[in-house]
This record gives structure tokens, C-alpha cells and sequence, in this order.
């Protein structure tokens, strides 16, 4: 028997410390529902302790049994986890791909109906890159589990808001680097915000008009990378040179930054901007939002990384 909507108070979160994460928490958190968040480690979790509705559970979420006991007594499962680069410990295929079926197989085992997931824009079993491809997979390993379950998938753009990686990576290269090297300078983004984002995913919960659909999230503007950087270097109130790499060099320059310990961007992630980050879509209309823009919201939280912003937050921090 499926529970009805609004039999549905516990919410499992796994991936919830995380930049997206900790955005869709504190909605479910104020909307009131009773929140667990799975963590490898309660630390990376702390910052969602103090929210009344939250709970933080350490978990080893690629062991079948600690997951299937973690997720006891939850009425719906948000799956947020993902990584931009593998490792030896971490691969796509199990984050991406393996993941999403194990858990789907663990809610028809608990009669945890309603799963909502996250994967990305251009995922597909044809996509270049190994990131694209996974998510792929572990969309179509979700489908086979359709009539099972009520399951929504996400696919957004990229995500910019506070705490980001992307905006927050490029905006500390810009200050830091005389000349930005920008690979694949023409490849296009539909950057989405993470509070729209946020909002989707606590909408659809108890929304049936969202069962088994897939919605793909992006924001009201095309971007080329390198109009991308433009937007961040204003935001800054830094210019620098952009000199965009040929596909040759931005292949090369990623092969380079594999070989540092800080990741920033590997080869794999220049594959994935071998087809564009855009939406032929309108934002669903049955979230109600419009979404918003890259310039409304950016200097607000690269205003710190303004030297005017250094400035207050000095003062702030020296109570002067
Ligand atoms: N950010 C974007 O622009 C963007 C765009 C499209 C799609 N997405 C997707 O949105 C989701 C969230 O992205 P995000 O930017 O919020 O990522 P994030 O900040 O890196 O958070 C990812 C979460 O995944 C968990 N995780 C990472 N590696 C794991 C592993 N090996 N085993 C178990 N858990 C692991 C982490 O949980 P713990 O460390 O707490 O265990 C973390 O909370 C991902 O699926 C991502 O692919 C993001």
C-alpha cells in the first residue's frame, strides 16, 4: 500500500551536508518535516545540527545492511550523492549507478514509496563523459523501478549560490592569477540557482502531479564559459585576461591539474562540456518559480572577495 501525501513526515537525505544538500535540509527543516541526514562523517554535518527538525546519522551508505536500517521508519528518500572526480576509493559507477538501485531496492523492501533523486542535465548512456554516463545509469537503473515506486528525478545545469564550487573556485583563481587559462571557453551553461533547486525538491515531495517525471533545471540565461567568467570577474569588480585553450590544450591543461592533489578540473569534466549544459525546456511550470538569475545573486556572496568586501568584513571581524 502506497502512503498518502500527507502521511509523508520522515525524510532520509542522503547527500544532505553537502552544498545542495545543506539548501534542500534547511527548506524541509522550515516546511516541518522530520529530517535524517546520512553522513560518512557527522562532522561534515555539523553546520545542520542546530536546525530543530534535523538529525545527523553516520552511515555507511555503500553497505547494503547499515543503509537498510538507517532508512527504517522514513516515508521518503532524497538522494543527493554524487562526485566530479573518481578515485580508487569512489567510482561513478558505484555512486552514480549502483547506488541509486541498491537504494531504490531498499525502499520496495521497506515500502518506502516516494524516492526523489538527483542527476544532472545531458546525463544519458550516450553522453561523453564518464560523470554524463553514470548518471545515466543510474537513471535507467530507477526506472526499472517505476512501478514500484514513486520516483521524481532532477537534472539541473550547473548550481550557483553560497558555498558553491564552480563560482566559488573561479572567483579565487581570478583573484589569485594574473591571466585566466579557460579551457573549453565556448561550451555553454544555464547556471540554476541552489534555492530554486531547493525549492523543487521540497515542492514535488508531496506533489503526485510529479511521480515518475524527470525534470530538467535551468536557470533564465545561456552562458558561454567564457561569458561566465566575465559574470564572476564583475561580481568581483576584477578584470584579468581570459585566454581561451583550443580543445587540444584544454584536454592538456586538465591532464596537468589531474596530477595535483588540489582537483580542480580533470579531463573527465572537460569531456562532460563537450555538449552543452542547456535546457531546450522551460522551468517546469508546476513548481510556480521563476527562476533566478547569475547576476542577482553572485555578489552577494562574492561580495567578501571584493577588496571593499575584505574591507567590512575586517571591520566587522574587528568590531570597529
Ligand atoms: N553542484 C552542481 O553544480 C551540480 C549540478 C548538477 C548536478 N549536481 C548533483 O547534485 C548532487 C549534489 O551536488 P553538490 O554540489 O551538493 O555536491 P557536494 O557538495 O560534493 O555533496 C555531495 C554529497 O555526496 C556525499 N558523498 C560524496 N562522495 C561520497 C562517497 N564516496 N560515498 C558516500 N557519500 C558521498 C557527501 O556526503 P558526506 O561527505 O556527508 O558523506 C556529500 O554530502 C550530486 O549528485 C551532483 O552530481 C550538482
Amino acid at each position: 500500500m502506497f502512503k498518502t501525501t500527507d502521511q509523508f513526515k520522515e525524510v532520509c537525505v542522503l547527500g544532505g551536508s553537502g552544498f545542495v544538500g545543506s539548501a534542500i535540509v534547511a527548506k524541509l527543516d522550515a516546511a516541518g518535516y522530520s529530517v535524517k541526514v546520512l553522513t560518512r562523517r557527522r562532522e561534515s554535518a555539523k553546520h545542520l545540527i542546530l536546525l530543530p527538525n534535523v538529525q545527523v546519522e553516520e552511515c555507511n551508505v555503500a553497505d547494503y545492511h547499515s543503509l537498510n536500517s538507517a532508512l527504517r521508519g522514513a516515508d521518503v528518500v532524497i538522494n543527493l550523492l554524487g562526485i566530479l572526480q573518481q578515485n580508487r576509493r569512489s567510482t561513478f559507477k558505484a555512486i552514480h549507478h549502483q547506488l541509486p538501485a541498491q537504494l531504490a531496492k531498499i525502499c520496495v523492501d521497506l515500502n518506502i514509496t516516494r524516492l526523489i533523486h538527483m542527476s544532472s542535465l545531458q546525463a544519458g548512456e550516450n553522453a561523453p563523459s564518464q560523470y554524463l554516463r553514470s548518471k545515466g545509469a543510474g537513471e535507467a537503473a530507477l526506472h526499472a523501478f517505476q512501478n514500484q515506486l514513486n520516483i521524481t528525478i532532477f537534472k539541473p545545469s550547473v548550481i550557483f549560490g553560497r558555498g558553491d564550487s564552480f563560482i566559488n573556485l573561479f572567483a579565487t583563481l581570478i583573484k589569485t592569477l594574473p591571466v585566466v587559462l579557460l579551457a573549453k571557453p565556448d561550451a555553454k551553461f544555464q547556471p540554476v540557482w541552489v534555492e530554486d533547486v531547493a525549492s523543487c525538491f521540497v515542492a514535488c515531495i508531496p506533489n503526485t502531479a510529479t511521480y515518475d517525471k524527470t525534470y530538467e533545471l535551468a536557470g533564465p540565461k545561456v552562458y558561454s564559459f567564457r561569458e561566465l567568467i566575465k559574470s564572476v570577474m564583475n561580481a568581483l569588480q576584477v578584470q584579468r585576461p581570459i585566454i581561451g585553450l583550443n580543445d587540444k590544450l584544454s584536454y592538456a591543461q586538465a591532464f596537468m591539474m589531474e596530477l595535483i592533489p588540489v582537483k580542480l578540473m580533470s579531463r573527465d569534466n572537460v569531456r562532460s562540456m563537450e555538449i552543452d549544459s542547456v535546457s531546450e525546456q522551460s522551468f517546469p511550470t508546476v513548481f510556480k518559480i521563476t527562476p533566478t538569475a547569475l547576476e542577482t545573486v553572485i555578489p552577494q556572496y562574492l561580495v567578501d572577495q571584493t577588496p571593499r568586501g575584505a574591507y567590512d568584513r575586517f571591520r566587522r571581524t574587528a568590531a570597529r
